[in-house]
């Protein structure tokens, strides 16, 4: 039984069926207790096994991969199918002039709903970090629901999170800020017209902010091994890059968003109109979405604050990279088909590429 086998006696006819049954039962919870409480259990065989936090990420980038391709090389699914897909896809303004059958506008969540993402954001990754701080500071253990959720995603043992790097508590406080700034934009920046999102966008826009927490910390396990080195001397020069690559992205995604809110406003602030206007000045010289590039770079920066190491944040990067481009491109399309003098060298997202 120590190693959560059964016991010899238990063999069919020596005990009942339904004895036998629970006996298994509780083989396979000691095997799974083990596993949580950090015994050597099967750890290495973990160490070799897919993750599923990966299996998620890059199931995530794949979807959008394939519907950026469908998209951009106009390849059409059949006809309900591809009124299916369009409304998927789209959201706010690149939904305004497609012809949808009256049953789907049934899914219609106001676009201004973006700000649920982020108030879930802002408390549950707030949540998050106060629990990494405690652990860093006090030398608590992380509650057990949450060990649990971890080791679900990942398979590795308890004491997998027994030590948080530096980076992780790092990404952990810029997700955190990135949430709160893009909370105060679109309660108090942002001028939303009367724009939607499907309510599949709307769900996922909720669990999204979830995940991305959860993956934060599922990092820790893969990290190398800090050893004995003290929590703040693991600070090092590729935290130092991330943060500044952070801050300067940050920047552009705030300039960005503004200068759309004062398309629509006075100098007093005063909303003078909720027309989708051509974006001039600065980066949106060279992208039809410089806010989408400076989201992507947000990323990019937190795989830089674990020195890139992360396969796990690579797929997140990935995901974003085609989440992006796919909004980016939809987005450019409308802004060409709606004004005659749209810039030709602008790109939708990277500049000079796409
Ligand atoms: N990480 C992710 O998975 C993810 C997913 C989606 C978005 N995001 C991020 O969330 C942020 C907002 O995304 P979004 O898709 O909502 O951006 P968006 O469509 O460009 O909208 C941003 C704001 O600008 C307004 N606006 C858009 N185009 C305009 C124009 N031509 N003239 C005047 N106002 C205009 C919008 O109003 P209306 O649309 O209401 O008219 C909205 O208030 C972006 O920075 C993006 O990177 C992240």
């Amino acid at each position: 039984m120590a190693d959560g086998t059964l016991p010899d006696h238990a063999v069919e006819g020596s005990i009942s069926e339904f004895q036998l049954v629970e006996l298994k039962i509780s083989s396979i919870c000691f095997r799974r207790n083990n596993y949580t409480r950090g015994r050597k259990y099967d750890d290495a065989a973990a160490m070799h096994t897919i993750a599923i936090v990966n299996i998620i990420w890059f199931l995530l980038a794949l979807c959008f991969i394939v519907a950026f391709c469908l998209y951009k090389f106009s390849l059409k699914l059949p006809n309900r199918l591809e009124d299916v897909f369009q409304d998927l896809i789209r959201y706010g303004k690149t939904k305004e002039h497609i012809k949808r059958p009256s049953w789907q506008l049934f899914f219609n969540v106001s676009k201004r709903c973006f700000s649920h993402f982020y108030a879930v954001s802002v408390m549950w990754n707030g949540l998050l970090l106060l629990f990494s701080i405690r652990s860093v500071v006090m030398r608590e253990t992380l509650p057990d629901w949450l060990i649990d959720a971890l080791w679900c995603l990942t398979g590795r043992p308890r004491d997998a999170w027994n030590e948080l790097h530096l980076s992780i508590l790092l990404i952990q406080v810029l997700l955190w800020v990135h949430s709160l700034r893009r909370l105060l934009e679109c309660l108090f920046v942002s001028v939303f017209s009367n724009g939607v999102i499907h309510i599949v966008q709307y769900a996922f826009g909720l669990g999204y902010y979830v995940l991305l927490g959860l993956t934060v910390l599922c990092i820790n396990a893969s990290l190398p091994q800090s050893g004995a080195v003290p929590f703040f001397k693991q600070l090092t020069w590729y935290h130092a890059i991330g943060t500044l690559l952070f801050i300067w992205a940050s920047l552009l995604q705030h300039w960005s968003l503004s200068l759309l809110a004062k398309m629509r406003t006075d100098n007093s602030g005063k909303v003078e109109t909720l027309a989708h206007k051509m974006p001039r000045g600065g980066w949106f010289e060279l992208v039809s979405c410089p806010h989408y590039l400076a989201e992507l770079l947000i990323y990019v920066a937190m795989s830089v604050c674990c020195g890139c190491s992360s396969l796990t944040w690579w797929l997140v990067v990935l995901y974003v990279l085609y989440n992006q481009a796919l909004a980016a491109q939809l987005c450019h399309d409308y802004y060409r088909s709606k004004f005659e003098t749209y810039p030709r060298q602008r790109k939708a997202f990277i500049p000079f590429v796409l």
